[in-house]
């Protein structure tokens, strides 16, 4: 079910106008809607009714407040990957030991930060981080909970940009180094081995990579068990797939269940980091075209968004449907829908057929997730402003950046 749905030819976020949330908050602007976060969580849930299993939701996907808060609510641990994705989780109300902290970079300050928030576990990714680790937990004098993520070298069949279980790709500890660096981190007293994990990639349209992934692991799993190194999780990580244009996305229901059939007849707790599946279809972009401009070999609507707000038609060529807000009649022509940033790459759509004017307002869908996370200031653009429609309201969970915030932290040099 779309919670983002035509009635009477106006498009809607649940029962609010989006017209009217574009009038009342301005443009550019994401729109969310708690009840589609909630129910594609609900559907995670539900999946794994009846398993011990933690839903750790990826923060990287869309880490406003509201939205952490939510799912916060609802009982959901989350996945990081930097201190101050831990410090949003923890101004949203989320529980730290709920935290799973992944990544190739870890500092020592955010390494200290987690093990001092008491989180459920740091995802080590290689064994100078094992060292580093091990080293800023006996300086606290505590125990740090660690985990390996593992490339199991499976291909996930989805962007090259956003594939991580290769063995090409930076991510993880090779699958073959795996069994000596458990044995060798299970002797280090500063650490306590309680998990492992993998993450191949993202946007997975159905559950083949992942289920082969996991049972890589889970054999991983029962080598070390039979080793003596008894794991409480495994972390088979995020990457289930939206709908964005046709793609035939297979049910969350399907991604999970195939899952834990490749985990066979382990009982360690599951531990999934759902992000985009959470929030992708949750949210779109609001923009109001600025000009409808006629050039030698195309016609484009400039927008008052653009890839500083979404990146993702420039970065990775994504496609991202867009809708007007008010349907008219009239003629539907062929437009590039591009934004005011100087770049060729500046296109939040492209080819598409569409009836609007000046001043009209356009939905870009599927927006919700790696959306505002992804955008930057790039022209000196403030950033655009967040709204919540939650149970029949619309509510304001970022404003939108001013220009004297752009360049607050910033001096003049000195003559
Ligand atoms: N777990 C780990 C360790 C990850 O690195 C990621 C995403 C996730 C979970 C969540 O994956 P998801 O369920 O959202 O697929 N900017 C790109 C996506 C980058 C994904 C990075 N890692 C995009 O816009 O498509």
């Amino acid at each position: 079910m779309s919670f983002f749905a035509y009635r009477n030819r106006v498009l809607h976020a649940e029962a609010i106008p989006l017209p009217e949330i574009a009038r009342r908050f301005g443009t550019p602007c994401f729109v969310y809607s708690r009840a589609a976060i909630e129910a594609n969580y609900r559907a995670f849930a539900r999946a794994l009714a009846g398993r011990s299993a933690l839903i750790c939701y990826s923060v990287k996907a869309n880490s406003n407040l509201a939205v952490l808060g939510l799912l916060a609510r609802l009982g959901a641990g989350f996945d990081i990957v930097s201190g101050g994705e831990l410090a949003r989780v923890r101004a949203a109300g989320g529980d730290p030991r709920k935290v799973v902290f992944s990544g190739v970079g870890k500092s020592e300050a955010e390494i200290e930060q987690a093990l001092r928030a008491r989180i459920l576990c740091l995802n080590l990714e290689s064994e100078e981080e094992l060292g580093r680790v091990a080293a800023v937990a006996a300086r606290l004098r505590m125990r740090a909970p660690v985990a390996f993520r593992v490339n199991p070298d499976i291909d996930a069949r989805t962007h090259p940009y956003i594939s991580t279980g290769l063995r090409s790709t930076k991510f993880g500890i090779p699958y073959g180094r795996a069994a000596s660096l458990y044995r060798q981190a299970a002797r280090l007293r500063e650490l306590e081995v309680i998990g492992l994990g993998c993450h191949i990639g993202s946007q997975m349209l159905g559950p083949a990579p992942l289920a082969a992934a996991v049972r890589r692991i889970a054999a991983l799993a029962s080598t070390l068990a039979g080793s003596g190194i008894a794991l409480r999780h495994i972390d088979i990580g995020g990457g289930v797939g939206i709908r964005y244009r046709k793609e035939k996305i297979a049910p969350i229901g399907d991604f999970v269940a195939r899952c834990l059939r490749a985990l066979g007849d382990r009982s360690e707790e599951v531990i999934l980091d759902p992000g985009r599946a959470i929030v992708g279809n949750a949210g779109v972009l609001l923009t109001r075209v600025e000009y409808v401009k006629s050039a030698a070999a195309k016609k484009f609507l400039v927008v008052d968004a653009a890839m500083n707000d979404l990146l993702r038609p420039a970065l990775y060529g994504a496609w991202h449907e867009v809708l007007p807000a008010r349907k008219k009649a009239g003629k539907a022509r062929v437009y590039d829908v591009v934004g005011p940033v100087c770049e060729s790459a500046d296109f939040l759509a492209q080819r598409r057929s569409l009836v609007a004017g000046t001043g009209d307002v356009l939905a870009i869908l599927s927006a919700g997730a790696y959306g505002m996370v992804l955008s930057s200031n790039y022209n000196s653009r403030p950033r655009a402003a967040e709204v919540l429609v939650d149970r029949g309201r619309a509510h304001l969970v970022r404003e939108r950046e001013r220009i004297p915030q752009l360049f607050a932290a910033e001096s003049v040099a000195p003559r």
